[in-house]
């Protein structure tokens, strides 16, 4: 079977952590190009709030779905078949932020960060994969991060959830292309969203939110992936030096470890300064 092309309107999406951030905003301009929304996350009464602000809310289906236990992911899938029947695209989005070193980091955050952002995940495919073939085919867009492809200090054990997600993605591209579903991976690098309070550890060693993108136009790339089928999309571009370290770490790992070492040792001493700045 081959990939059908994406149209936007009439499609049932799922996304995974629609109550905040890069999921929300994904579900706000989704409903203005005429999709119909599958909205999971924990807080049913942010993704309520969401939808009453939608032109037709009976048309979209708040879920409430915890992706790290698999009795409510398969509960809010069974709900999604009984509200649409069928499914067009998967967002898995839904992730959990951990800043600590690798040998600092707690016992609770292996399994809080693993079970969301890595066996969440699978969890959601298993389950939304046989919707998507009662569509006859679809997409799957996974959101990892810039950091999915290059670890950096304190993101070790984030990184790690992301590189998974790469993993997966190539497996799933070979297994699921004869059944019509496109699998993608998507890396958006520092969004201003609520993940950065939300997550836990020193969050020291990370620059201020405000330099990061907004949601939206993060969402905006998304669903630009959404529209392609591409394997993978970045959001930097072509020229932007963090785009190729994943590149460069294969070809030159310790090149790309002195020029990371570099520009965390010039942001801690950035960080300092404004720190002891009277
Ligand atoms: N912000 C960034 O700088 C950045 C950069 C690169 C990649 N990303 C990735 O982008 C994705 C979205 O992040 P964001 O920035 O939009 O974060 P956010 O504003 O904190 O939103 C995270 C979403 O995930 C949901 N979620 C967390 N744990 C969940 C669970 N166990 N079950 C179901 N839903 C859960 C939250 O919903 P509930 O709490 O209501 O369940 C929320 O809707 C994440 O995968 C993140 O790793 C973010």
């Amino acid at each position: 079977m081959s990939i059908k092309p994406f149209q936007t309107r009439g499609s049932v999406v799922c996304i995974t952590g629609a109550s905040a951030g890069i999921g929300a905003a994904t579900a706000i301009a989704l409903e203005k190009q005429g999709a119909k929304l599958a909205l999971c996350a924990r807080r049913v009464d942010r993704l309520n709030a969401l939808r009453a602000t939608f032109q037709l809310p009976g048309e979209h289906a708040p879920i409430e779905m915890d992706v790290a236990d698999a009795g409510s992911v398969e509960r809010g899938f069974r709900a999604i078949d009984q509200k649409f029947g069928k499914l067009d695209a998967l967002v898995a989005n839904a992730g959990v932020g951990a800043w600590y070193r690798v040998d600092e980091t707690p016992e609770e955050e292996i399994q809080r960060t693993l079970e969301t952002n890595v066996a969440g995940v699978i969890r959601c495919i298993r389950a939304g994969v046989p919707l998507l073939r009662k569509a006859g085919g679809g997409r799957i867009v996974l959101v990892s991060s810039v950091v999915g492809r290059r670890g950096v200090p304190m993101m070790g054990l984030y990184s790690a959830s992301k590189f998974a997600l790469h993993g997966l993605a190539d497996a799933m591209r070979i297994e699921l292309e004869p059944e019509g579903i496109a699998v993608s991976v998507y890396c958006p690098a520092l969004t201003m969203t609520e993940f950065h309070d939300a997550a836990q550890g020193d969050k020291g060693e990370k620059p201020p939110t405000s330099e990061g993108e907004t949601a939206d136009a993060v969402a905006a790339g998304l669903i630009e992936l959404l529209r392609s089928g591409k394997p993978e999309a970045h959001r930097f571009g072509a020229l932007h030096p963090k785009r190729w370290a994943g590149v460069i770490t294969q070809l030159a790992p310790r090149l790309m470890d002195n020029q990371l070492r570099k520009y965390y040792e010039a942001r801690r001493a950035a960080s300092h300064r404004a720190a002891v700045r009277p």
